[in-house]
């Protein structure tokens, strides 16, 4: 190998990939390999991670990789299931337990290079149904970590220096653990003994280069939401092919925000990509499509493949249809829906349903930002040029709304409600809240598995830090809880229940101005850029005697989108929302989201 390169071994976690983009910023090559690529495959690399899985290493899943790995003379890493791989193929026992959602303090046991620079206890994330509970004579513990109130988990960290075997139980490689980056590049460094060699300019350049390659003498259609990637993906393919051989198509599918599609239609002409500018206004077709529907990924795969049907129809019109298809996909967008070997399906994203995969394998889809993740994208924009405001956008899903709108059928979805109840109040009741568990579900991730649960509606004026310490206990401990939500009301509601509700022009209008005003409030307290994301969405859930619905509001920080935080908004902010949202038609409710990912997905389907 040309430049020094790091194996990462994709065991399906939702963070493999991730571990490979940190290796590169840090500038050194890293590349995906499977579990069961022969040995060879893994020859002539400096060091090799292992990932995590949704797989249980306490049940021997996804026991049947190359093992081989472990007689190579590199060093080897692993995180979660990587971890307790590694523990076990070296004498060491695991079990299924001592379970941690989201932050814990890392308690560092001594000066190992591995956490060179670093403080004697870090914050770090965890996401894990197992544990290591002994490690074989050659390993030590070299940290544990203390989660929520003093409950202590051993073997966080174990390593053995003779074999040069390592294993973290937490994850590194989010950005949640905050010197998870510094962890990564002490092992490529100081054990691996890397070089640095890559660059986001040389990428750029291998890009610009792939993309002529792939497309030669023929034309891109691309798909331009106009949000951050799809607008990114646009000017380096018009760099990469010129204009002249690049049709944008924008499609309002009638899940836009407020004013969205006129705004993007001046940003692409300001741009200077309105030389083969097409727009077609397919509202009603989307609304249609979704009638009478309320599962979320009926929803998502409605919304995919009428987007397909639309797109195709207005190729044909215009007599474009034999071009190659271009999409903005970056990389969360496919391993969500499952897109690499072993991931499991949290969502189905629009730019992954059948048709386009299809496309993808006949090479017919164009797709130059697929291997980077929105950081990236914004880097990547900057160096093409493109302004702050485009890139500075919040991530707005392709879905759109359709996700952020829930509907019901009037069910009330109370199963396994009698022996939840007891166990969310009396935990919320220890932190000074009321609870009431919601008779809905939304999506959710638990150690890289969807997770389709229920929420827990938590009143009381507590302070920020006590109501995420209550939330994650109440995710962690009841299983069945992916979420809580922080009643903005004066009272704790009596009773919660679900009303019959679906995809209408009505409910679109409602939730586009419930957004609007959101978005509105965090440009005028200066918080937009801030704040990573914030959806807002309408659910079909009457609090009060009235039948109204409720409105929630998530704001998050996030980077990559892997992993996300609840923000804290300042007490005047959710004053004025109170006042304006309540006023909408037909809302009842608000409240704020405070669930981190995992166990909540950022959006609520
Ligand atoms: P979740 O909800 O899975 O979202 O935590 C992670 C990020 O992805 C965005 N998202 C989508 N983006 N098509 C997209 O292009 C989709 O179908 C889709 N679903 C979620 C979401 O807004 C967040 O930024």
């Amino acid at each position: 190998m040309q430049h020094d390169t790091i194996a990462v071994i994709d065991f399906g976690g939702q963070y493999a990939h991730l571990i490979a983009t940190k290796i590169r910023r840090r500038g050194v090559r890293a590349e995906i390999r499977q579990p069961e690529e022969p040995v060879e495959a893994f020859e002539g690399y400096r060091g090799i991670i292992i990932s995590g899985s949704p797989s249980l290493a306490s049940r021997g899943e996804d026991s049947q990789y190359t093992k081989a790995i472990y007689d190579l003379k590199v060093p080897i890493l692993g995180f979660c299931f990587g971890h307790q791989e590694i523990a076990q193929h070296y004498g060491g026992q695991i079990e299924h337990g001592g379970r941690e959602w989201g932050k814990a303090d890392l308690h560092i046991e001594s000066g190992h290079p591995l956490f060179r620079g670093l403080e004697p206890v870090e914050p770090v994330w965890m996401s894990h149904y197992d544990s290591v509970v002994s490690v074989g004579s050659d390993f030590e513990e070299i940290g544990h970590t203390i989660t929520g109130e003093a409950s202590e988990h051993r073997f966080a960290a174990i390593g053995s220096d003779s074999l040069r075997r390592y294993g973290f139980q937490f994850h590194p490689e989010v950005d949640d653990t905050v010197h998870g980056d510094e962890m990564i590049a002490n092992f490529v460094f100081e054990i691996c003994d890397c070089a640095a060699s890559w660059s986001m300019e040389q990428f750029l350049d291998e890009q610009i280069e792939r993309v002529r390659e792939q497309v030669g003498e023929q034309s891109v259609f691309l798909l331009a939401s106009g949000g951050v990637d799809s607008t990114v993906a646009a000017v380096l393919l018009g760099q990469a092919i010129g204009p002249g051989r690049l049709h944008l198509l924008h499609i309002d599918n009638g899940l836009m925000r407020l004013h969205e599609s006129a705004h993007v239609l001046r940003m692409f002409t300001e741009l200077g990509l309105d030389r083969n500018l097409h727009f077609v206004d397919a509202g009603d077709t989307f609304l249609k499509a979704l009638e009478g529907v309320a599962e979320p990924e009926v929803k998502r795969r409605k919304i995919g493949d009428t987007f397909v049907d639309v797109f195709q129809n207005e190729a044909k019109r215009l007599g474009i249809e034999h071009h190659l298809l271009g999409q903005g996909t970056i990389y969360p967008d496919t391993i969500e829906t499952g897109g690499t070997q072993r991931s499991d399906t949290i969502k189905t994203h629009h730019n992954r349903v059948p048709i386009i995969q299809e496309m993808i394998e006949a090479s017919r889809v164009v797709e130059p930002l697929a291997d980077l993740y929105k950081v990236e994208v914004r880097e990547l924009g900057k160096r093409l040029g493109i302004e702050q405001r485009a890139l500075s956008r919040h991530p707005f899903p392709g879905p759109g709304l359709g996700v952020r709108l829930l509907c019901s059928r009037g069910v009330q979805d109370r199963e396994g409600f009698e022996t939840m109840e007891p166990q969310v109040e009396q935990l919320a009741a220890h932190y000074g809240l009321q609870a009431r568990v919601l008779p809905i579900r939304s999506v959710g991730v638990k150690a890289d598995l969807r997770a389709y649960e229920h929420p827990v509606l938590l009143s009381g004026d507590v302070g920020w830090q006590v109501l995420l310490d209550a939330v994650s206990a109440i995710t962690a401990q009841v299983p069945g809880i992916n979420r809580c939500v922080w009643n903005l009301g004066s009272e704790h509601p009596a009773r919660a229940t679900a009303v019959e509700a679906y995809t209408t022009r009505d409910r679109l209008d409602v939730l586009r101005e419930a957004d609007a005003i959101v978005m509105e409030a965090l440009r005028r307290f200066d918080l937009y850029d801030d704040v990573w994301q914030c959806p807002t969405v309408l659910v079909p859930l009457s609090l009060t005697d009235e039948p109204g619905e409720t409105v929630i509001v998530r704001p998050i920080r996030s980077q990559r989108a892997m992993t996300a935080t609840p923000v804290e908004l300042p007490a005047v902010l959710v004053s004025e929302l109170r006042d304006q949202v309540l006023g909408l038609d037909g809302i009842t409710a608000l409240a704020l989201d405070v669930t981190s990912k995992p166990p909540g997905t950022i959006e609520w389907e």
